[in-house]
């Protein structure tokens, strides 16, 4: 199967104990949230940019990535911490749990330690999928425009740019 990781992660019993206790921390959120839409949303739009822009990749390890970026964020609300840190910590035990791979676990890791900071030495995915999370917003039609802390140059006000 070609999304073999991407499909143990999504049945996996802590990842959707995470996804479910995410939903209900984020539940009356005026911000953009961290739920499926948003982490397929991100896998797709990386594997359209990895297409135009001949960088070979492979899918399980976007997706996988995708579906895991943001899963720290339970952390973040909870007890401060960045959620990419506990993103990665989280996703370690989950690709354990699933059997991954050391080499693609790794690559998977470094893809959601990168997915905040536009700057530093990225591989060509990692700049892919940096900019794949911030293309899955809908800034330009966004109620909570004028509150939102994101700098101007992360915020997404055109399509297909
Ligand atoms: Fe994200």
């Amino acid at each position: 199967m070609k999304l073999r990781l991407t499909n143990l992660i999504i049945n996996n019993q802590r990842y959707k104990q995470l996804v479910s206790q995410l939903e209900t921390l984020e539940n009356g959120r005026i911000f953009c949230g961290h739920d499926m839409e948003h982490f397929l949303s991100v896998a797709r739009i990386a594997v359209i940019l990895c297409e135009e822009n001949d960088i070979k990749a492979d899918r399980d390890i976007i997706y996988s990535a995708a579906l895991l970026h943001d899963i720290g964020r339970t952390e973040e609300y909870i007890n401060g911490t960045p959620h990419d840190k506990a993103s990665a910590e989280i996703a370690d035990k989950i690709l354990d749990e699933i059997e991954c791979p050391e080499e693609k676990k790794m690559e998977i890791i470094d893809l959601i330690l990168s997915h905040r900071c536009p700057d530093g030495e990225k591989s060509a995915l990692a700049k892919v999928f940096y900019t794949a999370d911030k293309r899955s917003r809908m800034c330009f039609c966004c109620k909570a425009q004028n509150e939102c802390n994101w700098p101007e140059y992360k915020k997404n006000n055109k399509i297909g740019v």
